[in-house]
């Protein structure tokens, strides 16, 4: 029986277990994966029982994500880049090795629904969280001409340019944001902003090219309001349900060494989860 988890506070509204089960019962694998409350006094001790426990590997949500760094023996370099851990590994001698696969999952679901993504433009980035993070470290490697990213506190986005940006960032002030539009050929949004309970982004989309792909993190409404004008505009979108699919895909290969995907099956059950 392999086992994994999702370790995170809160986390009774995760949809991993739904994600991972699906693909353990596709490929015909005796597994289980849950979601597992962790808070933050406790992480420690969940990481130790995890190992004793016999799971193949679990992933970190928030709060843990850079905390659980000081519990590893390993840290890929990417996510060491990142300054968090999303997935780890337990090998069979129990040491403990952590990756992120959110930005890989960002530009993979983004090349497998519109492959065909304005490349001689630049990409402008929304926010400076973690989830920013991920997208720039995704995209300063997909041969931009720029990566510009705003964010209403201008100091956190020049930390993320300045960490990963490798020279092709730059800050665009959070008042300017309109000009960076109408410059951008893919927008993506990674604030909270959207999300169901939150308020909406405040990002006008007049002046942007008609071959413009907006792309929003957020999956919980699928349809936020930013990709509702988008559609109206004719833009074309990308909804946050795959981002979180394939970097999901990611670590199941990392644990399982076993290639899987975003079938319309999984969508149709995430989907019906989600409204
Ligand atoms: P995560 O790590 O999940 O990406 P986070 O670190 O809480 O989340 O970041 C949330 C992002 O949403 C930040 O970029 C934040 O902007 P600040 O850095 O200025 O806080 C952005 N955000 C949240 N509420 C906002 C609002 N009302 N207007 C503009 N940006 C907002």
């Amino acid at each position: 029986m392999k086992k994994a988890a999702v370790i995170g506070y809160p986390i009774a509204q995760s949809l991993s277990p739904v994600i991972h089960n699906h693909w353990f019962e596709q490929n015909g694998i005796e597994g289980n994966y849950e979601a597992i409350e962790v808070v933050p006094e406790e992480l420690g001790m969940a990481v130790e029982r995890l190992k004793t426990e016999g799971y193949s590997g679990f992933n970190v949500t928030v709060p843990h994500k850079t905390d659980i760094i000081k519990y590893l023996d390993k840290v890929a370099p990417l996510a060491r880049q990142m300054g968090a851990v999303n997935t780890v590994k337990i090998a069979e001698d129990g040491t403990l090795s952590g990756f992120n696969t959110d930005g890989i999952g960002l530009v993979k679901h983004l090349k497998d629904i519109v492959p065909e993504y304005p490349k001689d433009k630049p990409a402008l980035i929304i926010g400076a969280g973690g989830a920013a993070r991920a997208a720039a470290l995704g995209l300063v490697n997909e041969n931009l001409p720029m990566v510009m990213i705003t964010n209403r506190t201008r100091g956190k986005a020049e930390a993320i340019a300045g960490d990963v940006g490798r020279g092709r960032m730059t800050v665009v002030d959070w008042k300017t944001r309109a000009q960076a539009v109408a410059a951008a050929g893919l927008i993506v949004n990674t604030t909270v902003l959207g999300m169901a309970g939150q308020p909406a982004l405040e990002l006008s989309l007049d002046h942007a090219a008609s071959d413009t792909v907006v792309y929003d993190i957020v999956y919980k409404p699928l349809e936020t309001e930013l990709l509702k004008d988008a559609g109206e505009r004719g833009l074309k979108t990308v909804d946050g349900l795959g981002m979180l699919v394939h970097q999901g895909a990611a670590a199941f290969k990392i644990w399982f060494g076993v290639e899987v995907g975003f079938d319309a099956d999984l969508r149709k059950t995430l989907e019906a989860k989600i409204t």
